[in-house]
């Protein structure tokens, strides 16, 4: 596979330098210099939060921990890769990979953080207030013209050849990390347990995740984001969901699996196999040309098919819909475009980079676009018995079934979520 996935790199960076230069002509840029970023201290402290480099610098390296570089491009040279590489006796200083694509950049190690000499019409990228407070000047340019980022965030909607290979790898890792994540449960662990051991089989260390692992047992299922690691195994064992993805190059995925355990009802475990097949229904919609409004739509009206034949709602599945039934049980959107960043950039604009909000009734949905080849996203319906939304319904004579409710309670909820790309022809499920 390596020598593929350098040989793809390569037509990848090549293929970014043809974009950048268009994009630099009509702009009229002598430049496009991208910052990395820095991470500042905790108030007071001397210690740091974990850092990320910005997206439009990873789009060009995999470099996701470089502080304090750059990436030059112009119209013309090489680009050129300043890299921070301090030498000091605290910390191993950074070194290049053996890697073909560092043969595309002419490449300066820098010992001391140091801004590029730049010259002309040149648009810094990044983040310049970071930038301001750190011990180096800005250098010569205009910091994030509007029109151009705007640009720049298009051209990361559409995948590479490349960049599809790295989610599929990305996926590929995390889903060993689910699989230990099962057994853990199993084995009757704790929420720590389980989060250990699914960062020991992805093979990766916390502060690398592409977004805080949700590892959550009984009613913490339905925590949306729920952001702890209980220390002790609950007493009844209900269920378990984990969303939690691993980053290759840069690249993050984000999966979520969620099971039934021994002290759930029988009807949890059916619910689960629905929103399997939920899941695989949306996905068997992918395909160019799609609208993804429109399967979010698909969505409701499937989740309102399940709540009725599962005996949920003692209605018909579209008045479980019209009425917003749905939306009590499912708050968050069908998922979102996926990449560097786990909600890449750029999902609630249209191509031209007009705003293009979610529907008034759909507000946490997070792609408004109709979907075209080399875009990838995330499909994860979801079913949840969140109390702080269901009990509102509970005076409206609304005909939900609270008492098979109040036996799901103890389980929290259900998301089910693949990474799906879109091809010329319909689709490609990386999770698989
Ligand atoms: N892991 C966050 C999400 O699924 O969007
Ligand atoms: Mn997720
Ligand atoms: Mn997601």
């Amino acid at each position: 596979m390596a020598q593929t996935l350098d040989r793809l790199q390569q037509d990848h960076i090549q293929r970014l330098l043809a974009a950048y230069r268009t994009l630099m002509q009509q702009h009229g840029l002598d430049a496009i210099a991208l910052y990395s970023g820095h991470a500042l201290p905790h108030y007071g402290d001397d210690q740091y939060p974990n850092f990320k480099a910005a997206g439009h610098f990873v789009h060009w390296s995999p470099l996701f921990e470089a502080q304090h570089s750059w990436l030059v491009i112009t119209p013309n040279a090489k680009p050129r890769l300043l890299l921070h590489a301090p030498t000091d006796f605290w910390h191993l200083t950074p070194t290049l990979p053996d890697e073909p694509w560092v043969g595309e950049f002419d490449v300066e190690l820098v010992n001391e953080p140091a801004t590029p000499a730049l010259q002309g019409n040149v648009a810094l990228i990044g983040d310049v207030d970071a930038l301001q407070q750190g011990p180096v000047a800005l250098p010569h340019g205009e910091a994030n013209p509007p029109a151009l980022v705007a640009a720049l965030d298009e051209l990361r909607m559409h995948k590479s050849a490349y960049e599809i290979a790295c989610l599929r790898e990305a996926n590929r890792l995390a889903m060993a990390g689910h699989e230990a994540a099962q057994a853990a449960f199993a084995g009757a662990g704790a929420e720590l347990d389980i989060q250990l051991a699914y960062l020991g089989a992805s093979r990766q260390r916390e502060s690398h995740v592409p977004y805080d692992n949700i590892v959550g047992l009984n009613q913490h299922a339905g925590v949306l984001h729920y952001q702890h690691y209980d220390l002790h195994p609950p007493a009844g064992r209900y269920s378990l969901l984990v969303d939690a993805g691993r980053r290759f190059r840069g690249y993050c995925s984000d999966i979520t699996r969620t099971w039934a355990g021994p002290d759930a009802p029988t009807l949890f475990a059916e619910l689960i196999k629905a929103v399997h097949e939920l899941k695989d229904t949306l996905i068997a919609r992918i395909a160019p040309d799609v609208d993804y409004v429109e399967l979010q739509r698909a969505m409701h009206r499937q989740l309102g098919e399940i709540l009725v034949r599962h005996d949920l709602y003692h209605g018909s599945a579209s008045d479980c819909v019209a009425s917003g039934v749905t939306r009590a049980f499912c708050p968050h959107g069908v998922g979102h475009s996926l990449g560097i960043q786990v909600h890449d950039i750029a999902g609630l604009k249209a191509p031209d980079a007009t705003p293009a909000p979610p529907p008034e009734e759909h507000p946490a949905l997070r792609l408004t676009r109709k979907l075209t080849p080399g875009m990838v996203v995330t499909i994860e319906p979801g079913l949840y018995f969140i109390p702080m939304l269901l009990d509102p319904l509970r005076d409206t004579g609304a005909p939900i079934n609270w008492p098979l409710v109040e036996q799901l309670m103890p389980c929290g909820g259900i998301r089910i979520e693949d990474n799906v790309a879109v091809t010329d022809t319909g689709h490609d499920n990386l999770t698989l």
